[in-house]
């Protein structure tokens, strides 16, 4: 059996990933999935881990992000890519990297290591960034912010920004303009994504 193509958006919160992330799912008959919080156990770890009035170390941060990931990587992503099911995923273990490591500080080649442990051999055959500068961030950021990481300043998500454009250089991703509208993202991803072996 073939296995499923695993693709995976990433991107700061105001980028439109996961708009992106359902309409391609949709589109290729894939099962769409999202981190943190796609499973029962990892609801409970969503709730804790974006509940802004329970503050938290980054590396418990980390490793909350890394408990989810784990179980999520076994429960849905790995069963379905071995039966022959395509995967897209708002969200992997960059987010980890970007937000952790480079946004809060976390060593990280530590978070490398515990991510080999967490996903083990199951790698994205592709990883698309939808890039935003910051003043876009800005613009399209909700005055009620509610989360942990929608009430971090600017200097945060610049930090996670430059990060995530850091992982990027791998071959194995691809960046996009995620400031363009909705519907010129829709038409770059399509052409980005075309070649997988849906
Ligand atoms: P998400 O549900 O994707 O929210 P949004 O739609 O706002 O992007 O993710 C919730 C938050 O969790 C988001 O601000 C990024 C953060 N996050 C991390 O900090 N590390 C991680 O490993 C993951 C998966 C998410």
């Amino acid at each position: 059996m073939t296995r499923g193509v695993f693709l995976v958006f990433e991107g700061i919160d105001v980028s439109g990933k996961s708009t992106q992330a359902r309409r391609v799912a949709a589109a290729r008959d894939a099962l769409f999935t999202f981190e943190p919080g796609d499973t029962p156990f990892g609801r409970e770890l969503r709730h804790w881990v974006l509940d802004a009035a329970t503050p938290m170390a980054p590396a418990t941060e980390a490793l909350v992000m890394l408990s989810d990931r784990s179980h999520h990587v076994r429960r849905v992503i790995e069963p379905a890519l071995s039966e022959g099911r395509s995967v897209v995923s708002d969200r992997y273990y960059a987010s980890t990297l970007a937000y952790q490591g480079y946004g809060r500080g976390v060593d990280l080649e530590l978070l490398r290591a515990a991510t080999a442990l967490a996903i083990g051999t199951v790698h994205p055959t592709l990883t698309v960034l939808l890039d935003v500068p910051l003043e876009v961030v800005n613009e399209r950021r909700a005055h009620d912010a509610k989360d942990r990481f929608e009430k971090e300043d600017l200097a945060f998500h610049q930090r996670v920004r430059e990060g995530y454009l850091e992982l990027a250089q791998d071959p194995s991703w691809v960046v996009l303009d995620g400031s363009l509208s909705e519907v010129e993202v829709a038409r770059e991803v399509d052409v980005a994504v075309a070649h997988l072996a849906w």
